[in-house]
């Protein structure tokens, strides 16, 4: 007996300069955070109070123990109600609180035909180029004639060409935007211009009336088919990335004299031959050539004085290979699943 009421003795001075700690410690939480801190030292399973509590034998102890829980939890409440409390002062009455940082809204990504686009913008404008808009419904002149298409071929035929009326069409290419240009523009000119083109093509997995090209011009004293491969080269690179080779095959196109399809070294196997390049270790790209005096003709530039290159393709069917896509269809859909991934 003796020695429990020592112990008790003892014990009580123990725990009210525990209560003074404890009291305190809630009182001074100025946080949540260091209010949850106060509570776990004081009032969690491992604090000394609740080990004593575990160990208590007598009924007396027990109540001493139990109204000091009491009010340390009374306390703990205290503080977190009033912490509350400050903490809606800076939201206003009706909760908002106009310091909590806000949740960032979702944010689409562009197009990957779109991101395509304006990185050859980028390369093009580079070496000094213009980016010039031309026009998606285009008259039968701009499209075919003034680019010297003969009157017979085929493209003009409306199995191939969506027609608005008998002189308007859905352009078929990019080309008719040189023929604005030089008629909006006195030589020298450097320009580059990006968009939709149409074709009567039936909607399949590797097929859409509707896709884009790319189209260069350059007239200037002098241009050479060097100039053009030298471009070409540079572009190819810039825009594929590593160094890519250029090989060019003898062609025909009405606007340029003489014409050639181009191939670049493939952007997958660098050459070696892969699936993608169907083991050629060439990758078709579009057409190019030395403009046409005839093109100058109709557009009034002297072909004695000027002499230019253009070269045209589609980019759809590039990045369709580059990313291994199945269905070329997926560029039109616009399935956010698909967007987002580029
Ligand atoms: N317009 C041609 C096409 O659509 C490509 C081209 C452009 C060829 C410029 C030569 C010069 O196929």
């Amino acid at each position: 007996m003796v020695q429990s009421d020592e112990s008790t003795g003892s014990g009580a001075v123990e725990m009210a300069a525990l209560e003074a700690e404890a009291t305190q410690a809630i009182a001074a939480a100025s946080s949540a955070d260091e209010l949850e801190e106060a509570r776990v030292r004081y009032l969690g399973r491992r604090s000394e109070l609740k080990q004593a509590l575990r160990q208590v034998r007598d009924r007396e102890t027990g109540m001493v123990l139990n109204s000091l829980r009491d009010r340390l939890e009374a306390a703990h409440e205290a503080r977190r109600a009033e912490l509350e409390r400050a903490g809606r002062a800076t939201a206003g009455e009706d909760g908002f609180d106009p310091t909590l940082p806000g949740e960032a809204p979702p944010r689409g990504s562009l197009h990957l035909l779109t991101q395509l686009r304006r990185r050859i913008e980028d390369v093009f404008l580079g070496l000094g180029y213009e980016v010039y808009d031309g026009r998606e419904v285009e008259t039968v002149w701009h499209n075919f004639d003034a680019l010297n298409q003969p009157e017979a071929h085929p493209s003009r035929d409306p199995r191939d060409t969506f027609y608005v009326d008998e002189d308007t069409l859905l352009r078929t290419h990019t080309s008719p935007s040189q023929i604005r240009a030089m008629l909006d523009r006195q030589p020298p000119l450097y320009l580059v211009s990006l968009g939709r083109v149409y074709r009567r093509d039936a909607l399949d997995a590797t097929h859409t009336p509707v896709f884009h090209q790319v189209e260069a011009l350059a007239v200037d004293r002098d241009i050479t088919l060097a100039d053009l491969r030298g471009t070409v080269e540079h572009f190819t690179s810039a825009v594929f990335g590593g160094r890519r080779e250029i090989r060019m095959r003898t062609s025909f196109f009405p606007f340029t004299e003489p014409s050639v399809e181009f191939d670049m070294t493939c952007y997958l196997c660098d050459g070696a031959g892969c699936a993608v390049c169907k083991h050629s270790g060439w990758i078709e790209m579009g057409g190019a050539g030395v403009v046409d005096p005839n093109v100058f003709e109709s557009v009034g530039y002297d072909p004695e004085e000027w002499s230019g290159f253009a070269f045209g393709l589609g980019i759809d069917r590039i990045a369709f290979n580059r990313h291994g896509l199945p269905d070329l269809r997926l560029f039109w859909e616009n399935d956010i699943r698909f967007l987002e991934q580029f």
